[in-house]
């Protein structure tokens, strides 16, 4: 019996991994459709502002050429897997110029995006919305890209870094 329940949640474990495989990237503006306006929170207008947007622009800048040269990478950086994987999405090339952007930190949008599915919490995280139970949680996705493999890393401060980027619904 418990062989067949392992089994189980495995299939299903493998189920949903490959759902969530299939879930495209959409892009900001997309998010920004409905994320937007002092009402709702200004997401958009927050992520705009931000460096997080700039991340790719940033990748074909002289202090970019710099770094690659310093050490010794054949392509631009903005072409190097090794500053990619921390500046841009690249699953999705067309939306690589959007830098570190909602679907970053959020799951790729596809499967969740839809109005009926994104107002049920339950059903969007389902759908591949990443959750984050608490700011221990928060800071540990941030840490996967702000820590020592940073070529310019400082040290991450959270809430001081929190606090530029953060972008709550407005309660009430
Ligand atoms: C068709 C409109 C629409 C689109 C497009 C959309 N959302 Fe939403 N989203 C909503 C609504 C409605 C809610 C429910 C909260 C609310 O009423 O503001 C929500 C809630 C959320 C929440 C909060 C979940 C929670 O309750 O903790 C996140 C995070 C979120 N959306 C991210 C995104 C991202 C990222 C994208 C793009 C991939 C996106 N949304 C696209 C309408 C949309
Ligand atoms: C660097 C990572 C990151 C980026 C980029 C980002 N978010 Fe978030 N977002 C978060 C985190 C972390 C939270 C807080 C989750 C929590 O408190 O449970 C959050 C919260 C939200 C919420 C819910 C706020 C609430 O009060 O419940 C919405 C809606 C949202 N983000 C939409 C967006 C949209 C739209 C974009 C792009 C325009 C975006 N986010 C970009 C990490 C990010
Ligand atoms: C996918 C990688 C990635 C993730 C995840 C990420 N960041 Fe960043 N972050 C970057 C990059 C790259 C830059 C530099 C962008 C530039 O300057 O072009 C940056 C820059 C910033 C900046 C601006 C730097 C400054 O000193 O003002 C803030 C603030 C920031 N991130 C906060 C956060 C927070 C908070 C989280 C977690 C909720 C987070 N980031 C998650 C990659 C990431
Ligand atoms: C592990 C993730 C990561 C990788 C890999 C990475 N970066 Fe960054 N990059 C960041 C973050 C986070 C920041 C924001 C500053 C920091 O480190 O706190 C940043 C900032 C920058 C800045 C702005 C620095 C400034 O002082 O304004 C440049 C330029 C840059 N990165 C270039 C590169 C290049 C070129 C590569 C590839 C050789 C690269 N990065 C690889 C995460 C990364």
């Amino acid at each position: 019996m418990q062989k067949a329940i392992t089994f189980l949640l495995a299939t299903l474990f493998l189920l949903s991994l490959s759902t969530f495989a299939q879930n495209k990237y959409i892009g900001a503006k997309m998010c920004g459709m409905c994320h937007k306006g002092e009402k709702k929170g200004a997401q958009f207008e927050i992520w705009q502002k931000s460096k997080h947007a700039e991340a790719y622009k940033t990748l074909t800048e002289t202090k970019a050429a710099e770094i690659t040269k310093a050490r010794g990478l054949k392509k631009a950086a903005n072409e190097s897997p090794e500053c990619l994987e921390c500046h841009a999405i690249t699953a999705d090339t067309k939306l690589t110029a959007d830098g570190v952007q909602c679907e970053t930190c959020h799951g790729a949008g596809s499967a969740y995006k839809a109005f009926s599915i994104m107002k049920d919490n339950a059903k969007a995280i389902t759908a591949g919305l990443m959750e984050f139970k608490d700011k221990g949680a928060i800071e540990k996705k941030c840490k996967t890209c702000h820590n020592e493999k940073s070529p310019s890393y400082k040290p991450f401060k959270f809430d001081e870094m929190w606090a530029k980027i953060k972008h709550p619904i407005p309660k009430g």
